[in-house]
């Protein structure tokens, strides 16, 4: 959407009156950077600007990396982190190179370098800004501690598939959600300013609706419409733009037939015209050569002309813009003004780093790993993240009558899978796993019977079940441990079935059998599918992969130190039949009845003419096993009506939605209060619920609070068929709750 000529007023207002009040122009700093970007970029032969859009990953031939670097073929590095290594790669590219043009060292530093944090999606589940913001900057403390500058965070893609093991990286399934908790992630990575030396460069991938993989299968071709990837798909990139994210990544996935590395439409006319990103764009790793198994080049001298042309900046680890680039612009299929303007953002972003002033990273720095406030930081996120989602015949917290504890499972005291995905340099034996913490906390007080019963969650060796069956027997309540290794998510990791893996369902039967309270604490990536397993345990609390502290934080929980308040960053599917589903769905000419009738509980004549012929599942009804934005407490909370300032407004006046929440329980509890809306009445059909507004506070029992939230007409924006960005007059409902299905309901109509 073209900034309005009042945006574009009030901008120059600003910056202007910035001007007179800091005394010193920050346009006159950026022209002054501009000019020395002209003045290196007029210094460059065609061969060393390529250099710059060649990303090269580190480790192997130092001497030839050094060669290359040397010879101003490689413009960044990615995953070299020996900051020896670093600081001498470094030194042969600003001083034994006539441009003297310093390197990017970049990392996947996903949640955590160090420190591990929980994964995006359990981070996700805090719906705290501030918590998302914390773990963003320790990961920057300790990265750039040895001289990464650049990480290949937030993942956006909006996610409704829990097949797609990448749905661990995301920050779930709603747009709202993943924008403000993006920013909170760009903004801890970027700190007060890019060019601090322990500032990272924020990535906001994998642009764009890579999380509509087919199938939830990864890397698989993804058919978006213009409204849903507006309305859904491209918001959170929208939000971290506007917030100043330094660098974009093109994804793998073909989108309406072009992949996003050669599609001009997200690169150029969306990101680059619309948005006015003036950032890099960095491929996906082998992206731009992979344009040929998608059948769009025929070679690689095709594939990086079309990435180039559509707006790729930096080929990573593709190889075919450093070989074939100057050739493309010899032969007149790609401009030199191509290459300088991609050259341009490069450089831009180097010296917005601070790079070129300060190259080198200060050694002896990695002494902060690790730090009392990083592995508190941890703990709190952890704590956060989790989401109670049972608790019968209050099972949870555990009594101080509890005298004897029986841990069972493969997941209790896995150091290394409690991390999750994308830990690529948390080191396991800094882990605290569930078990070491009640050892450490509760050893001298209650017994604890520990049997493993399963080496890792796709072991199926049952020889350990019986200890299993008799340490349950011989204790007050069993904690269950189960989940995934945490090689069964990320990148690549697609699964058909997500129930547990290995013989973990056949062992939770087993131990049920003992008779014993059984509380299920679930370690995964993705929401698995537990309804069959749901009635043997009296609690369940899932802990996602929660990093470091994950085990000091869960044993609070269940001890009730601590008070669960995550809440759904996802729907919880009944069963992966479902998927992919998602809260923010559309209505549908026949939606489905609030009571469905199934299968089974039908005659055999009367399937065929079941009532209700509307959109949803014999087998598996219509509703998700959790709602999003779901997650219980150890206490109660009523909501009372909702309470409008008006029930009509004009555009451009706000109208405010209140409630009255009260502790009802006997335990104080943080909660997170939603606001969703629904556009009745549309150009376009919209989904049933929409969130636009959260508020999380912590109330005492029997404590009241009036929660207030201003709606104004932006939030009732759409882009419609003609990708105007409105909101169109009409009936509007609007829904407060503690999640996205018990929801106190109102109306109010935009005149
Ligand atoms: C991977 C991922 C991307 C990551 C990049 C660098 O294939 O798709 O998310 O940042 O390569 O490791």
């Amino acid at each position: 959407m073209k900034k309005s000529i009042i945006q574009n007023c009030l901008m120059a207002t600003l910056l202007s009156t910035a001007t007179l009040l800091t005394g010193c122009s920050s346009n006159s700093s950026q022209d002054q950077t501009e000019e020395k970007i002209n003045n290196l970029i007029s210094q460059m032969t065609l061969q060393e600007k390529i250099g710059q859009m060649n990303q090269i990953v580190g480790g192997g031939d130092i001497d030839q990396l050094k060669e290359e670097v040397k010879k101003g073929h490689i413009g960044s590095i990615l995953n070299e982190i020996d900051v020896k290594t670093i600081n001498e790669l470094q030194r042969i590219a600003v001083e034994e190179n006539h441009l003297g043009i310093p390197l990017i060292i970049a990392r996947d530093v996903i949640h955590g370098f160090k420190t591990v944090f929980p994964i995006p999606l359990a981070q996700a589940a805090t719906w705290n800004a501030d918590v998302v913001k914390a773990g963003a900057r320790v990961a920057a403390e300790e990265a750039t501690a040895v001289g990464v500058r650049w990480t290949f965070a937030p993942m956006l893609d909006i996610s409704r598939d829990a097949r797609w093991g990448r749905i661990i990286e995301s920050l779930g399934e709603d747009p709202y959600l993943a924008s403000k908790l993006g920013v909170a992630m760009v903004d801890g990575f970027q700190g007060e300013s890019l060019s601090q030396p322990n500032s990272m460069a924020a990535c906001a991938k994998h642009f764009c609706g890579y999380g509509a993989s087919e199938g939830g299968r990864d890397y698989n071709s993804t058919q978006i419409s213009e409204e849903q990837l507006r309305n859904f798909y491209l918001t959170p990139f929208k939000a971290v733009e506007e917030a100043g994210c330094a660098t974009f990544m093109s994804a793998f996935n073909d989108l309406n037939g072009i992949p996003c590395t050669a599609n001009q439409h997200l690169l150029k006319d969306i990101l680059r015209k619309e948005w006015g990103f003036d950032g890099v764009v960095v491929s996906d790793w082998g992206s731009v050569h992979e344009m040929i198994n998608h059948g769009l080049a025929a070679n690689g001298a095709e594939a990086a002309e079309q990435a180039v042309n559509a707006g790729v900046d930096i080929d990573m680890m593709g190889f075919d813009y450093i070989k074939n680039l100057e050739a493309s612009v010899k032969e007149g299929k790609v401009k030199e003004s191509t290459i300088d303007e991609a050259v341009r953002y490069i450089l831009r972003l180097k010296f917005r780093l601070g790079l070129f002033d300060n190259p080198y990273v200060k050694e002896g720095g990695e002494k902060t790993f690790y730090a009392p406030e990083y592995l508190q930081a941890a703990k709190e996120a952890a704590v956060k993240s989790c989401v109670l989602l049972k608790n019968s015949n209050n099972a949870l917290p555990l009594s101080e009558s509890v005298k004897s504890v029986a841990v069972i499972g493969p997941m209790a005291d896995a150091p290394h899978d409690q991390l999750g995905a994308w830990t690529m340099d948390g080191d396991k034996e800094h882990t605290i796993t569930p078990l070491r913490a009640l050892r450490e906390q509760y050893g001298d007080k209650i017994k604890i019977n520990y049997v493993q019963a399963l080496e890792f969650s796709r072991d199926r060796n049952t020889s350990n079940f019986a200890a299993a069956v008799n340490a349950a027997r011989s204790s007050d309540v069993v904690l269950f441990f189960a989940g995934e290794e945490s090689s069964l998510t990320g990148e690549a990791k697609c699964l058909a079935d997500i129930t547990l893996p290995g013989a973990q369902k056949e062992l939770l039967a087993a131990v049920s059998k003992a008779g014993k309270p059984i509380v299920l604490i679930i370690l995964a990536g993705r929401p698995v599918e537990i309804h069959k397993e749901l009635p043997m345990a009296d609690a369940f609390l899932y802990a996602w992969h929660p990093g470091t502290m994950g085990g000091p934080a869960i044993v609070d929980l269940l001890f009730g130190k601590e008070t669960p308040s995550g809440k759904l960053s996802v729907s919880y599917p009944l069963t992966v039949g479902q998927l992919p589903y998602y809260y923010n769905h559309k209505n549908t000419g026949r939606p489905a009845h609030e009571k469905v009738q199934l299968m089974d509980d039908l005659q055999q004549n009367e399937v065929q003419t079941s009532l209700g012929m509307t959109c949803y599942y014999l087998d598996a009804g219509k509703d998700p096993l959790y709602p999003f934005g779901y997650g219980l407490s150890y206490t109660t909370f009523s909501y009372g009506d909702i309470q409008l300032s008006t029930d009509n407004i004009k555009e451009g006046q706000n109208i405010k939605a209140s409630v009255i929440v009260k502790n009802t329980g006997t335990r104080k509890g943080m909660e997170t209060v939603q606001l969703y809306i629904r556009d009745m009445f549309a150009s376009l059909t919209r989904p049933v619920k929409e969130l636009k507004g959260f508020q999380q506070f912590t109330l005492e029992p029997n404590e009241t609070k009036t929660v207030e939230f201003t709606i104004s007409t932006e939030e009732l924006k759409f882009f419609n068929a003609a990708n105007e960005f409105v909101a169109e007059p009409g009936e509007f409902s609007v829904f407060i709750g503690g999640n996205s299905r018990d929801v106190k309901e109102s109306k109010f109509t935009l005149n």
